[in-house]
C-alpha cells in the first residue's frame, strides 16, 4: 500500500521583494489576505489533507512565522480575562496540537530546489508534500486532500498544474506529456520559466507538489538553473528517465499572491465573503466613489461622485 503522505514542506525564506516594503522585515507568506497570513492558509490547506509535520525552510525574518505558530500565553490570557472566547479559540486554532511545526534555515537565497532540499533530513526517506504559501487556492476540496487521494490511487509523485496564457510562461514551471486520465498528464518533460515561444504547452506548475524522497538526489546534483538559481523543477526532471511523475489540474481557482494584482484579487474575493464585512464591503464596492465595481459584482454603473461628497458619504 501507499504511504500515508504525513509531512510538508513550505519554502518560506524568500526576499518578497515584490512587495518591499512591505516584506522588509517580514516574509511575504506572512502579509494577510483580510485576517489571515498566507501561510496558514497553506497550512490549514495541508492539515484538511491529514498532514501533521509542517517544515518551515526559513531565511532572515522568521521571526515572524515562529511567533505566529508559537502559543502566545500572554495574548491568550489577555482574551481570556477580557471574555473574548471567540478570539481565543481562532488564536488557538492557528496550530493544533496535533500538529508538530519545524524549522530548517536556508542560509542563502539559492533558490527553490535548494530551499527543499535543506528539509531533506526531516523529510527521509518518505514521499511528502511541497506547499508554496503565495499560491493561494480557492477550492471545495482542498487541493492536497484532492492530490492525496491521487497519490494513494496511482503511488507516485504528483504536480499541481493550471492553464496559463502563453505570454505568462516566463513566471512558471510548464510541463508537456501525454493524457493518463481525467484532469492528469503523464509528464515528458518539465522545464523552468521558458520563453512563450520556447513553452512546451499551457501548462502551468502551480505551487503544490507531492514528491517521492528520490527527488533528494536529483536537487543534490543540481547545478544553476534558470535565474541562476537550483530549481526544483529541474530536480523534478531528472526523476523522469527513472520514475513516472503525474500532472494534475486541480479542481480550484489560484490566486498568484506572488503579484501585487493577485493578492489584492485574492483579498476581494475573500473579503467578499467573510461573514463579519461582507456585507458593507460588498456595499462599499458597489458605492465605490472611484474607478469600476468588479464585473462579478453585476452592479449598474456607477456615476462618480465629487470627492468631498464621496468622502462625506463615507464617515
Ligand atoms: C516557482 C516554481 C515554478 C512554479 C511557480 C508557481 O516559481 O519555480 O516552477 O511554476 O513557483 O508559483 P516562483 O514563483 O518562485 O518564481
Amino acid at each position: 500500500m501507499t504511504k500515508r503522505i504525513t509531512k510538508a514542506v513550505f519554502p518560506v525564506a524568500g526576499l518578497g521583494t515584490r512587495f518591499l516594503p512591505a516584506t522588509k522585515a517580514s516574509p511575504k507568506e506572512m502579509l494577510a489576505v483580510v485576517d489571515k497570513p498566507l501561510l496558514q492558509y497553506a497550512v490549514e490547506e495541508a492539515i484538511a489533507a491529514g498532514i501533521t509535520d509542517m517544515i518551515f525552510v526559513t531565511g532572515r525574518n522568521k521571526r515572524a512565522i515562529e511567533d505566529h505558530f508559537d502559543p502566545a500565553y500572554e495574548l491568550e490570557a489577555e482574551l481570556e480575562a477580557r471574555d473574548k472566547q471567540d478570539l481565543l479559540d481562532i488564536v488557538r486554532r492557528v496550530k493544533p496540537d496535533h500538529v508538530d511545526v519545524y524549522y530548517v534555515r536556508q542560509s542563502e537565497a539559492r533558490g527553490l530546489g535548494h530551499a527543499v532540499l535543506c528539509a531533506e533530513h526531516i523529510v527521509g526517506d518518505e514521499p511528502f508534500a511541497v506547499i508554496l504559501a503565495d499560491d493561494l487556492i480557492d477550492a471545495e476540496t482542498p487541493v492536497m486532500r484532492q492530490m492525496l487521494q491521487l497519490h494513494q490511487e496511482h503511488g507516485c509523485s504528483l504536480i499541481g498544474v493550471e492553464n496559463i496564457a502563453r505570454e505568462h510562461s516566463r513566471a512558471y514551471g510548464v510541463v508537456t506529456g501525454v493524457p493518463f486520465g481525467e484532469r492528469l498528464v503523464q509528464l515528458g518533460g518539465i522545464i523552468e520559466k521558458p520563453a512563450p515561444e520556447a513553452a512546451p504547452s499551457t501548462l502551468g506548475v502551480v505551487g503544490r507538489y507531492l514528491l517521492s524522497p528520490s527527488v533528494f538526489k536529483h536537487l543534490r546534483g543540481l547545478v544553476p538553473g534558470a535565474d541562476g538559481e537550483l530549481q526544483l523543477t529541474d530536480g523534478i526532471a531528472g526523476m523522469l528517465a527513472e520514475e513516472p511523475v503525474l500532472a494534475y489540474q486541480f479542481k480550484g481557482l489560484r490566486y498568484d499572491c506572488g503579484s501585487k494584482l493577485g493578492y489584492v484579487q485574492a483579498t476581494v474575493q475573500f473579503a467578499l465573503r467573510h461573514p463579519e464585512i461582507r456585507e458593507e464591503f460588498r456595499s462599499f464596492l458597489q458605492h465605490m466613489p472611484y474607478g469600476q465595481a468588479p464585473a462579478a459584482l453585476q452592479v449598474p454603473a456607477i456615476t462618480p461622485r465629487p470627492r468631498n461628497q464621496a468622502v462625506a458619504a463615507q464617515e
